[in-house]
């Protein structure tokens, strides 16, 4: 398939790829885009044949159901109902990085959902994605713009290496400024549980709601046989090629317990990455490939770089990459929730 890739840099003079775009969405293709939190792979939620080809082009399990993309407040299209709880979140957090779950209305089709009775439902604030459906006049469905596995892209450049000669249609634009995908808060259930922590934190989400909670389940290895409330939690997740492992404790001692394992590492002829912070980057031996994720004192920083540093040391070839921890605490939740699943749940806790 040839994809036809274009990168909006004026809002004005490059609106005709926006309505180029949604032409493809309108005839049942697929268009790559941008959001403030990843790139997403979009198609008409309601087109059951287009909603097929995302799940082809990114290999994705179809047990896995999608997030539908609006540009509207109003929902009574899509789904049955908005409880009081979603009304006010939606108020607060739209348009941005948060997903709700409610209960479908029959239009969206059982592709999109997975056959689940509820449906996902965000209103992105990146300008061009709200162009996007604007122009398209029809909702969107779209995961993250990765081949399933993946760390999701956050710009261009990682969705053209995923998707290039996959899709139709590849939409350039800012660089996603949030960097994890959007939190995901059920609504169907009484208090609302937090499927997948993401930019709104659960304090945040506390101010507007205190029985808000996070299902317990999704920051520790999943347990066989336990069906995890959002399909998408059990795969694999965010992996790089290279094997991940964190090393979690106090800042000083994972200095040194990492320093030491490069050493190990080497002797075994292997390449290794350190994924460091501005703070501790001049404390690691000079034996491995140390790159820094961003600011430890500033985890917007670090949750914006995590997926495209994970990326360069694949660039780069590394053959393990040894990972500072972060507190789990404010955005570290969703931060920490991506690192373990990249990990496969690998932590050396000292
Ligand atoms: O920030 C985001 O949400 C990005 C951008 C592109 O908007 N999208 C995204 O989509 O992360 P995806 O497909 O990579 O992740 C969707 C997650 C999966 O874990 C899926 O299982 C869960 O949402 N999900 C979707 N619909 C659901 C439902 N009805 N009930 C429970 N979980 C659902
Ligand atoms: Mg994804």
């Amino acid at each position: 398939m040839n994809t036809k890739i274009e990168i909006i840099k004026d809002l004005t003079s490059d609106d005709k790829y926006l309505k180029e775009a949604a032409e493809i969405i309108k005839e049942g293709g697929l268009v790559a885009f941008p959001t403030e939190t990843v790139y997403g792979l979009g198609a008409n939620a309601l087109d059951e044949n287009a909603v097929k080809n995302i799940f082809v082009a990114k290999g994705r399990p179809q047990d896995n159901p999608l997030i539908v993309h609006i540009c509207d407040f109003n929902l009574d299209n899509i789904v049955e109902e908005v409880p009081e709880v979603a009304k006010k979140l939606m108020d607060k957090f739209w348009p941005g990085p948060m997903t709700l779950i409610l209960k479908k209305k029959d239009v969206i089709p059982e592709i999109t959902s997975a056959n689940l009775k509820t449906i996902g439902v965000r209103m992105p604030s990146s300008y061009i994605a709200k162009k996007l459906i604007e122009y398209s006049g029809v909702p969107i469905a779209a995961p993250s713009a990765n081949i399933s596995g993946r760390p999701s892209p956050t710009d261009v450049e990682r969705c053209v290496e995923d998707l290039e000669g996959r899709v139709d249609y590849i939409l350039g634009g800012e660089k996603s400024n949030v960097g994890v995908e959007s939190t995901i808060i059920d609504c169907t259930v009484n208090p609302p549980c937090v499927l997948r922590p993401g930019g709104i934190t659960l304090e945040m989400l506390r101010e507007i709601d205190s029985s808000i909670y996070i299902d317990s389940a999704i920051m520790d290895k999943p347990k066989e046989g336990l069906k995890p409330k959002a399909p998408g939690m059990k795969y694999r997740h965010y992996a790089p090629k290279a094997k991940v492992k964190i090393i979690e404790g106090e800042n000083k001692k994972t200095i040194e317990k990492i320093n030491e394992m490069v050493l190990n590492y080497i002797e075994q002829g292997k390449v290794v990455g350190i994924m460091a912070t501005d703070e501790s980057m001049e404390s690691y031996s000079n034996k491995a490939k140390v790159l820094s994720v961003g600011k430890r004192k500033d985890l917007s920083t670090v949750t914006k770089n995590l997926f495209e540093v994970l990326r360069a040391f694949d660039d780069i070839k590394v053959d393990v990459i040894l990972c500072e921890s972060f507190e789990e605490k404010g955005l570290g939740v969703a931060l920490m929730n991506r690192l373990k699943k990249a990990a496969g749940f690998d932590i050396i806790k000292l």
